[in-house]
């Protein structure tokens, strides 16, 4: 495991590009607008209460924390329109083998038109064929019925129902833990490039 001065900054690493989207290290001129989405409703309700300014956002999504963790802007067509990440949370045989992955689409205009399907199958793309993970995790409420399909149509299945695992606006909340497999990935990489062919054609 690492300790307080290997872990690695949240920001200093590579883009991601992928066919429609690229994810790009958060920068200090996101601040502005990592604090807009956090404090959006839709996203409030599932991630809690925003942080308070500019010096808490930087704490929370530039800074190392204790878990090492990857965060990154998600750009659609050069606009940012929301915030990725990975981690690895579970110890296991090598510390990589898995990744948890969040994410939230903080532009309203941008949700309920396919990018958030989009941003977990270009992150997933990566985890599998660039960092190698063996399984990528994520774990939305129960009530987040959005986040679930975003989630089952890039891939992810229900592994089953954490009860109490998360604390949101005063209440324990239950969750779906999701996983995919590296073996399950070429069939949902087929999917998604039969649906873009699809779209393209
Ligand atoms: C959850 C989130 C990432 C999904 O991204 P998105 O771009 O809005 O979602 P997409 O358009 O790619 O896909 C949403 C899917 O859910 C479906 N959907 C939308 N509202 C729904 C609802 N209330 N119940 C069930 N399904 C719903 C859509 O029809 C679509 O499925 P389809 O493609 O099969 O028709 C995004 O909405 C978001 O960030 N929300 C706020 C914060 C949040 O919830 N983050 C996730 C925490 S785990």
């Amino acid at each position: 495991m690492s300790d307080a001065h290997t872990i690695p900054s949240p920001v200093d690493h590579e883009p991601i590009e992928g066919p429609r989207l690229r994810f790009r290290p958060i920068e200090e001129r996101d601040l502005p607008d990592m604090l807009r989405w956090l404090a959006d409703p839709e996203v409030v309700r599932y991630y809690g209460d925003p942080p308070a300014d500019i010096d808490a956002a930087r704490r929370d999504y530039m800074e190392p924390d204790v878990d090492p963790c990857w965060r990154f802007v998600i750009e659609l067509d050069g606009r940012g329109i929301g915030e990725i990440q990975y981690g690895h949370p579970y110890p296991g045989p090598d510390y990589s083998w898995t990744a948890g992955i969040d994410i939230l689409i903080g532009e309203p205009d941008a949700r309920d038109r396919g990018a958030g399907t989009e941003a977990i199958r270009t992150m997933l793309q990566h985890l599998f064929e660039v960092k190698g993970v063996h399984r990528a995790t994520i774990d939305p409420e129960v009530a987040n019925q959005r986040a679930i399909r975003c989630y089952e149509n890039a891939g992810f299945r229900l592994d089953g129902v954490l009860r109490h695992h998360a604390f949101e606006h005063g209440e324990y909340v239950d969750t779906h833990f999701m996983t995919i497999l590296e073996d399950e990935w070429p069939a949902a990489k087929a999917r998604w490039e039969s649906e873009r062919g699809a779209s393209e054609a």
